[in-house]
C-alpha cells in the first residue's frame, strides 16, 4: 500500500538546523515526533488510511534520527528508533498460545467413524468389550478462539492464528454476552483457558448484510466470514453491534484438571458461566451415528451454521494417552455433513505445474454458488480421474464443496453434453517449459522433467520456501514471489536474503515505497535464524512434509551432520543409508527422493548458498533429563500386551529415544513382546540389551 501524496508537503527545510537546537527545543521536538510518527503508523498499519507519502514519513524519521544523534541523552523509550523489527502488519498484538490450538481430522463416511473408534481401541490396546464412550457435539462453523482466565477474571482472548500464535482480540471479545468477564460459581482453577467457537447467528447475518448493502458496502459471503470480520474490528464498539455468539467446547492451559471425563469437564464449564452446545454421550458407534443423522436433519432449523459433528473420547486419561499426531488430536474426529453441490459448465481444462513438476489438471468453471461460496475452479486430480469420469471441455458438470477442501467435479451430466465434443487428451509435454512429461509406472501423475529450467517449478518451489510452515516471511506471499521472479529480483532461495541489496529497485515498484521495502527486509532478516526442521521442510523435497522434516531434524540434529550423512547415504550399501531408512517413518521411496535431491548439483549450490546466509539452528531433542532412553535407539518387536505399537513409539520418543525399525549395531535396546521373531534373535547375536515389556514399562516409568 502506498501512502497518499499529501497536499501539505512537510520538508526538512523549514525546520531549524539540528545544530542550532537547544536541548529544551530538542526534547520538545522529539516528543512531538514520537507522537506524530506513532499516529502515522496507526493510520498506515491499522486503519489502512495513510495521510502522508512515504517520502514525507521517511523525512520525519530522518529528522528524529538526526536530533537523537546530536542529543543521545534525550532518546525516548517511545522513540520510533527504539522499536525493534518490523512494525506489526495489523492493529492486533500477537499471542503465543500456552497450549497449541489444534485442528481436527475429518471423517467423510460412517465407515471412517467406525475406523476412528477402532484406531482408538488399537492405540490403547483395549479389549473388544471395553466401552469407548464418545461425546458427540455439533461442529459449529465459526472461528475458534481461546479465552484465558486468571483467578476467575477474563484476562486475554486470542484467535487461533496458525495454532501456535494468534491475535490478541481481548477488547472485542469483552463485548460478547456469552463470554463472562468473571467466572461464576466456584471451584475454577486459578488458570483456565477456555476454547470454543465465535459465530454469528443466521438472522444477525442477514440483517448485517442488508445494512451493508444499504450503506453501499460489500456484503459478507457467509456467517463465518461475517463473524471473522466482526471480530477483527479495530474499534470494539463495532464488534459490539454485531452481536456475536460463543460456544465453549475445549480448553487449553489449566492449572488443575477439569475432571476425569469430558462430560464432567463440560458440566463444570457450564457451571462457571459458559454456553456449551448440547452434546450427547454415546456409548457405541451406532448411537454416535444416530446423533449425526439427527443433527443433519435439524441443522436447517438452527439459527447458526453447523457443518458436521465432532466426536471426542470421553475418558480424559485416555485423551492424554492418545495425544496428538502432527496437528490433530488422536482422540477426536470431525464427521462433516455431505458436501453441497451445484451444476455448472466446465469451460476449459488447464494443466498446472507444481513445485515437484506434477501436472495437475484444473477445471475452469462458469462461476456458480455452492453452499454460499462462489466457485470458479475445481481440481480434476489426474489423468485417470478425467478418464474415469469422462470429463470434457464444454460439459455440464456437478461440483461439490465440503468445508475448506478444494471444490471437486463429481460427475458429468451426459445428457447435456454438446454434440461433437471430444475426450480430453492429457499432454505429454509440460505446458510451461515444453520439456517432456512422463508418467512413471505405478504412478497416477504426469511429471514435467524440466526440473529447475521449468519456470513453474522454480516459482512454486520459492513459494513453498516462504510459505507459512516454512520460512513464513511476513509480507512476502506467493504473489510477491511471482512478481519478483518475473522481474528477475529472485531466482534462488538465497536471493531472498539478498533482496535488501536491491532496495531502490524494490522501493520504486508500484505499490511499494521505502518504508514498505524496509519492513520487508526487516521481516526477512528476522528469519535468517531458523530451526533445522523448518529449514528441511522449506526445501520442498518430494514427499518430505513437516512430519518427515521433523524426524530428519531430530535424528541428525544439525545441518552439517545431516548434509554429511546424506552425502554418505548415496552409497546404498553404507551404514548412513541404513540409518536413514531405519528411521521409523522413512521408507526406501522417501529415501530415494531425499537422496535424489542431494544428487542434483543445483540443489547443492542452493544449500551452500543458504548455509552462508542463514543461521540454521540445531533441533534439540525433547526435554528428557533423567530419562534412561535419551538419545538411545530403541526397536520394538513382537506384540506388546499393555499398549499399542504406536503408543509405545510415541512414549519412547517423548523420552528422547529414536525408534528404529530394524536391529543393528547402533541399537541400544530391543523391547520384545509376545511372539517376537528374528529381531530378538539378532539382538542376542549382536549383544544388544533386550528388555521385556515389563522391564521397558518400568524403565519408562509407566
Ligand atoms: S474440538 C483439539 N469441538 O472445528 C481440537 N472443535 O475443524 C479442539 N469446531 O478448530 C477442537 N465445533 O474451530 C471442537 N464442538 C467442537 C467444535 C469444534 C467447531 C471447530 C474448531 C476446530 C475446527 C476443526
Amino acid at each position: 500500500m502506498a501512502r497518499k501524496p499529501s497536499a501539505r508537503p512537510r520538508g526538512t527545510a523549514t525546520e531549524p538546523d539540528v545544530d542550532g537546537l537547544t536541548p529544551e527545543q530538542a526534547a520538545e521536538e522529539l516528543e512531538a515526533l514520537a507522537r506524530e510518527i506513532a499516529r502515522h503508523d496507526t493510520l498506515y498499519y491499522s486503519k489502512d488510511a495513510p495521510e502522508v507519502s512515504d517520502a514525507e514519513y521517511d523525512a520525519l524519521r530522518a529528522r528524529n534520527a538526526a536530533i537523537e544523534a546530536r542529543f543521545p541523552d534525550l532518546v525516548r523509550i517511545d522513540s520510533p528508533s527504539q522499536r525493534i523489527g518490523a512494525a506489526p502488519t495489523t492493529g492486533f498484538g500477537k499471542v503465543t498460545h500456552a497450549v497449541p490450538m489444534l485442528s481436527l481430522d475429518n471423517a467423510f463416511s460412517d465407515d471412517e467413524v467406525t475406523e476412528f473408534v477402532a484406531r482408538v481401541r488399537r492405540f490403547l490396546k483395549l479389549a473388544d468389550d471395553d466401552e469407548v464412550a464418545l461425546m458427540a457435539e455439533p461442529k459449529i462453523d465459526g472461528l475458534s478462539i481461546s479465552l484465558r482466565y486468571e483467578d476467575g477474571r477474563f484476562v486475554l482472548g486470542a484467535t487461533r492464528g496458525d495454532g501456535t500464535t494468534g491475535e490478541n482480540v481481548t477488547a472485542n471479545l469483552r463485548t460478547l454476552d456469552d463470554i463472562p468477564d468473571r467466572l461464576r460459581g466456584k471451584g475454577w482453577p486459578a488458570v483456565l483457558e477456555v476454547r470454543g467457537e465465535v459465530y454469528m447467528r443466521k438472522s444477525e447475518f442477514l440483517a448485517l448484510n442488508a445494512r451493508q448493502v444499504r450503506a453501499g458496502a460489500k456484503p459478507f459471503a457467509n456467517p463465518r466470514n461475517a463473524a471473522a470480520g466482526s471480530l477483527r474490528q479495530l474499534d470494539s464498539s463495532i464488534t459490539a453491534t454485531r452481536r456475536l455468539g460463543f460456544f465453549g467446547y475445549a480448553w487449553g492451559e489449566v492449572s488443575e484438571p477439569l475432571g476425569t471425563t469430558l462430560k464432567e469437564a463440560r458440566d463444570r464449564l457450564a457451571s462457571w458461566g459458559f454456553t456449551l452446545n448440547a452434546g450427547k454421550l454415546c456409548t457405541d458407534v451406532g448411537a454416535a451415528l444416530a446423533f449425526y443423522r439427527d443433527q443433519e436433519t435439524g441443522r436447517a432449523g438452527l439459527d447458526y451454521d453447523i457443518d458436521g459433528v465432532v466426536y471426542k473420547v470421553n475418558r480424559l486419561d485416555w485423551v492424554s494417552r492418545l495425544g496428538q499426531v502432527s496437528r490433530s488430536p488422536r482422540w477426536a474426529i470431525a464427521y462433516k455433513f455431505a458436501a453441497e453441490r451445484a451444476q455448472t459448465m466446465l469451460e476449459k481444462i488447464e494443466i498446472q505445474v507444481g513445485r515437484t513438476g506434477t501436472l495437475t489438471p484444473v477445471a475452469h468453471l462458469t462461476p456458480v454458488t455452492v453452499g454460499g461460496v462462489v466457485v470458479s475452479r475445481a481440481t480434476l486430480h489426474n489423468e485417470d480421474e478425467i478418464k474415469r469420469k469422462d470429463i470434457r471441455e464444454g460439459d455440464t458438470v456437478v461440483v461439490q464443496r465440503a468445508g475448506d477442501v478444494i471444490p471437486q467435479v463429481v460427475e458429468v451430466i451426459i445428457e447435456k453434453r454438446p454434440k461433437g465434443s471430444r475426450p480430453f487428451h492429457f499432454p505429454d509435454k509440460c505446458p510451461r517449459c515444453g520439456s517432456l512429461a512422463v508418467r512413471e509406472e505405478g504412478e497416477v501423475a504426469w511429471r514435467c522433467t524440466g526440473g529447475l529450467i521449468c519456470p513453474a517449478q522454480a516459482v512454486e518451489r520459492l513459494k513453498h520456501f516462504v510459505s507459512r510452515d516454512a520460512f513464513d516471511i511476513e509480507g512476502l506471499g506467493g504473489k510477491h514471489i511471482e512478481a519478483f521472479w518475473n522481474d528477475k529480483l529472485i531466482a534462488t532461495p538465497g536471493d531472498i536474503f539478498r533482496l535488501a541489496d536491491r532496495r531502490d529497485e524494490i522501493a520504486s515498484r508500484e505499490g511499494w515505497g521505502e518504508k514498505s521495502a524496509d519492513n520487508l527486509f526487516a521481516a526477512i532478516a528476522q528469519r535468517r535464524r531458523i530451526g533445522l526442521d523448518r529449514f528441511i521442510y522449506a526445501l520442498g523435497i518430494r514427499q518430505v512434509g513437516e512430519a518427515t522434516a521433523r524426524l530428519l531434524a531430530r535424528t541428525y540434529h544439525d545441518f552439517d551432520t545431516w548434509r554429511r550423512a546424506m552425502a554418505a547415504a548415496e552409497d546404498r550399501t553404507s551404514d548412513a543409508y541404513a540409518e536413514l531408512t531405519d528411521i521409523d517413518g522413512i521408507g526406501p521411496s522417501m529415501a530415494d527422493d531425499i537422496l535424489g535431491f542431494f544428487a542434483e548439483p543445483h540443489n547443492q549450490d542452493v544449500l551452500d548458498d543458504l548455509d552462508g546466509l542463514l543461521d540454521i539452528t540445531a533441533v534439540a531433542a525433547p526435554k528428557t533429563s533423567g530419562s534412561p532412553f535419551a538419545g538411545k535407539t530403541v526397536v520394538f518387536t513382537g506384540t506388546l500386551s499393555t499398549l499399542g505399537r504406536k503408543e509405545a513409539k510415541a512414549r519412547a520418543e517423548a523420552l528422547g529415544a529414536k525408534v528404529a525399525g530394524s536391529v543393528s549395531k547402533k541399537t541400544d535396546y530391543v523391547v520384545v513382546g509376545a511372539d517376537a521373531g528374528s529381531k530378538a534373535k539378532k539382538a542376542a547375536e549382536l549383544g544388544v540389551t533386550v528388555l521385556s515389556e515389563d522391564e521397558w514399562r518400568e524403565m519408562a516409568g509407566l
